[in-house]
């Protein structure tokens, strides 16, 4: 599996450097009076978090956490003369009559190339004069050079932006409408930004054009009429591969999967056919019909597709580019609700499923290794329908880390943060530095509240959403608010210097922040809304912060930019002036490698165990499997991490033990215990899984590896594979699975006869269409199976869906004439 892991990551860097930065002057974030309100009872939080999988963490409970912070002395290094020595190396740049946005682009990795493009919101036509202007910078932002003649009279949109090649291919591709309404043209480059092409479009685009992420001469895009055009020799020549397709996704080895429409709009959701081609528009084949949606994630392609039952759809996961399918067991959802993938990889997938009417939350379940069987993980976890908000956040910084908000009973919202991948979840500790605010019923007892995506979508004075870098081992920086919820009036920037499970505050106020050297520098720039010319910095992971000064006459603030990796050392504060006479952009660009005089040594570096709390404990420190240590700077030091700081870890597998473990379909945690038991109350589940489950997927032991799990040898749960197959109401397994086993062939035979009979009575020809034609799209076939047998057993058996969700049991049967489509 080297290969789907490898184009996750080039996905993950290209994505990296894609986004850019938009800048707008005077757009900054107004407070607002929004009704969050500030009440409820830290017990309600820890009340509401859901424990599903036992967690290697509930031992650590009562331990005493030690903190990385109070190893270090309370008292602030100064750093000697850095005033002048900053001065020395601040470089302003002014930008004459700059309109519109500003995005910024980093081209390649450590190249220091930046493009400044600016952009517009409107659609050319309402633009009387002007243009586009490009910018180009050599030197990390420190200067710029005007090459807004490489783009002769032509306008950019804000949503076309600066299409980044990936990896370090230098490649850029500026989508551009031409002045005078002759259509579109595109700028392409392949010297990161020197020279670029142009080569006008036989179309009009929809979006920003996407590289595949294998090949960067490999480019696809949707036109303004939802045609899919493909170019393999990087925008020369454009082909149509299809038409009236609503979405594209590029997956590994250059594989596209697209939604197409039959008669022809994008609204007619659920009625969409999802398509893949591999051979780039050669061949295309149809994966599953009757879809609603579709999303991949690290090596899952999920589908949401109707089930026909009124407006109910279900989530359905393939991990052979859609080859066959499996149902994932997650409850199906209405028309008004979503799925949502919250983040994936190789090994498994947080998914949020919407509750059932316009409550703006719904629960986060965890999936196991084949994308099937599914754990509740959290529930009231907050996702509005309307801005599709969610605080979501991988805490990239330390493996396991999660960050997410939940809405509670009296609708305030709080913060829980899971160490274990989603099988628990506590709220974060109250800072040690800190007091509970006012939304705190006891002014001794809160926690610590993260502001993220929402409050920003909000508009609360919340500059940024939380902060981690790969590279930057157990550092997070995040606006916050201490008390029983989040507070609608305060935030501040608090830090975390061992993955979450310790804060403190760092700075007051609202703030734009930004990593440089793997977490070596901090700098920091405070957002009150005034003009500023102050820029804050710590050398000690944001215990102490030094004020540099780096202008006389304040600007207009807008944003900090860094290069995307955090491994630079050069920082740039972008902003503007505006006066009666002239209005410009400027940015000030700082390179700190003359503070941190010296290359870092190995005298320099400490170790440390992630997720420690109690060095006696043999398997202190284990996450999923292994524990990690890692040598990190010391606080006290000051130099230089370099471009090429690697993050030194020595990862140790732990022995197994039965919290290494899911329980399989069918089995349940017993309470208070890691064991594993089967579910009494199985009947109707074990329907479902009967039809939907692969020949593997019958068989259990009751345990599971959690996805990602490396632990070796100890606890080995044993027991006997059991064969679900058998367990299954006989006369409905799938004839395939049972074929296999040789003594059971007879009876396949029969129950086949059998099915067919007790079917036809109320499917009749339908059924016998379907069974007979067979294909590849076991689900789907079988999906419709399963509402014959509900319909049958209307009167009978236990809804069979596993959820309290189904608006009424009762479920209308439509014939789903598409199914002659499949192959
Ligand atoms: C853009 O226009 C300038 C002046 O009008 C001209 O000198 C330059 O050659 C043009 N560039 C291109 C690429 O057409
Ligand atoms: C597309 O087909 C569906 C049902 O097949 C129908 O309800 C809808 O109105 C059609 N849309 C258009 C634009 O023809
Ligand atoms: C979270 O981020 C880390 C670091 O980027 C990544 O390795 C991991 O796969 C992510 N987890 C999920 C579930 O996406
Ligand atoms: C900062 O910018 C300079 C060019 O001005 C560059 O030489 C240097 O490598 C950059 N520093 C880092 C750490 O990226
Ligand atoms: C499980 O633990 C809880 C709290 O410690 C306790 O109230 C409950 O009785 C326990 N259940 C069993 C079955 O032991």
């Amino acid at each position: 599996m080297g290969r789907p892991l490898q184009g996750l990551l080039l996905f993950a860097v290209c994505a990296l450097h894609v986004g850019g930065l938009d800048f707008q002057p005077g757009s900054q974030a107004l407070t607002q009076s929004v009704s969050m309100r500030h009440s409820g009872v830290k017990e309600r939080a820890a009340q509401i978090v859901k424990r599903s999988l036992p967690s290697w963490l509930t031992a650590s409970h009562n331990h005493r956490i030690r903190r990385r912070i109070a190893e270090q002395s309370d008292s602030c290094k100064q750093h000697r003369g850095f005033q002048s020595k900053l001065t020395d190396n601040t470089h302003s740049f002014k930008f004459d009559d700059l309109s519109g946005s500003v995005s910024l682009a980093w081209v390649g990795d450590g190249t220091g190339v930046i493009l400044t493009l600016t952009t517009f919101q409107v659609p050319f036509f309402m633009l009387r004069f002007g243009q586009s202007k490009l910018y180009r910078s050599e030197n990390y932002g420190k200067s710029f050079e005007d090459v807004t003649s490489l783009i002769n009279n032509t306008f950019i949109l804000t949503e076309f932006g600066i299409a980044i090649g990936p990896e370090n291919s230098g490649k850029v591709i500026l989508t551009a409408e031409v002045s005078g309404g002759d259509g579109y043209r595109i700028f392409v480059s392949s010297d990161f930004g020197k020279t670029f092409v142009h080569l006008d479009l036989p179309f009009n685009p929809l979006m920003q054009i996407s590289y595949s992420p294998e090949n960067s001469n490999v480019l696809a895009v949707l036109s303004s009429k939802n045609e899919l055009w493909l170019s393999e020799d990087f925008g020369r020549s454009w082909k149509k591969i299809h038409n009236m397709v609503c979405l594209f996704k590029w997956a590994t080895k250059n594989t596209i999967f697209f939604t197409a429409t039959k008669n022809g709009s994008c609204s007619d959701r659920g009625m969409f056919e999802l398509k893949r081609t591999t051979d780039l528009g050669k061949t295309i084949k149809i994966v599953a019909s009757k879809i609603f949606s579709f999303g991949l994630g690290g090596r899952f392609l999920f589908a949401s597709i109707m089930t026909g039952k009124g407006t109910l759809r279900m989530i359905h996961v393939s991990t052979d580019q859609g080859e066959t399918w499996n149902m994932a067991q997650l409850p199906p959802v209405g028309h008004e609700q979503f799925y949502s993938i919250l983040a994936a990889n190789d090994d498994m997938v947080f998914m949020h499923v919407d509750e059932p009417g316009d409550t703006g939350f719904g629960t986060i379940y965890v999936s196991d290794d084949r994308g099937t069987v599914y754990s509740k993980s959290l529930e009231h976890h907050l996702y509005t329908t309307t801005g599709g908000d969610t605080d979501f956040t991988n805490v990239t910084s330390l493996r396991g880390v999660f960050i997410t908000s939940v809405l509670a009973e009296d609708n305030s919202l709080q913060s829980v943060v899971s160490f274990d991948q989603g099988g628990e979840w506590v709220p974060l500790r109250k800072p040690v530095n800190t007091e509970c605010d006012a939304t705190a019923k006891d002014p001794g007892q809160c926690t610590l509240h993260i502001h993220a995506a929402y409050s920003i979508a909000m508009k609360l004075k919340v500059p940024m959403l939380p902060l981690t870098e790969p590279n930057a081992v157990g550092l997070i920086l995040a606006h916050g608010s201490v008390g029983d919820a989040i507070s609608v009036v305060k935030s501040d920037v608090y830090v975390s210097d061992d993955g979450g499970y310790t804060w403190m505050k760092a700075l007051t106020g609202p703030h734009h922040y930004a990593v440089l050297d793997s977490g070596g520098l901090l700098v920091a720039v405070e957002d009150s809304g005034e003009p500023i010319n102050k820029i804050k910095f710590s050398t000690d992971e944001g215990q102490c912060w030094s004020v540099y000064i780096f202008t006389k006459d304040p600007i207009s603030f807008t944003g900090l930019a860094s290069e995307p990796g955090a491994r630079s050392m050069n920082v740039s504060i972008w902003g503007y002036r505006d006066s009666l006479i002239s209005q410009y952009w400027v940015s000030f660009t700082i390179d700190f490698r003359e503070l941190l005089t010296r290359d870092c040594d190995d005298n320099d570096y400490v170790q440390w165990l992630a997720h420690s709390d109690d060095i006696s404990d043999p398997n202190d420190g284990c996450m999923l499997g292994y524990k990690e240590k890692f040598l990190r700077l010391r606080k006290d030091s000051v130099c230089w991490n370099g471009r090429d700081y690697v993050v030194d870890t020595q990862p140790t597998p732990c022995q197994c033990t039965l919290d290494d473990f899911l329980c399989d379909f069918g089995y349940s945690r017993k309470e208070n215990s890691s064991e594993c038991v089967e579910q009494p109350d199985l009947q109707g589940k074990v329907l479902e899984f009967c039809l939907h489950g692969k020949e593997e997927q019958l068989q259990t032991s009751g345990y599971r590896k959690i996805p990602g799990d490396k632990c070796v040898g100890g606890e080995m749960p044993q027991r006997k594979e059991i064969d679900l197959s058998k367990r299954c109401v006989s006369d409905l397994v799938a004839p395939e699975l049972q074929t296999n086993s040789h003594s059971s062939k007879s009876v396949a035979i029969v129950l086949a006869v059998i099915v067919v009979m007790l079917l036809s009575v109320t499917a009749g020809v339908i059924f016998l269409r379907k069974y007979v034609c067979g294909g590849r799209f076991l689900v789907h076939r079988y999906s419709v199976l399963q509402q014959h047998i509900e319909d049958n057993a209307a009167d009978g058996m236990d809804e069979p869906l596993d959820n309290s969700h189904t608006p009424n049991g009762k479920i209308e049967f439509h014939d789903d004439s598409d199914e002659d489509l499949l192959e």
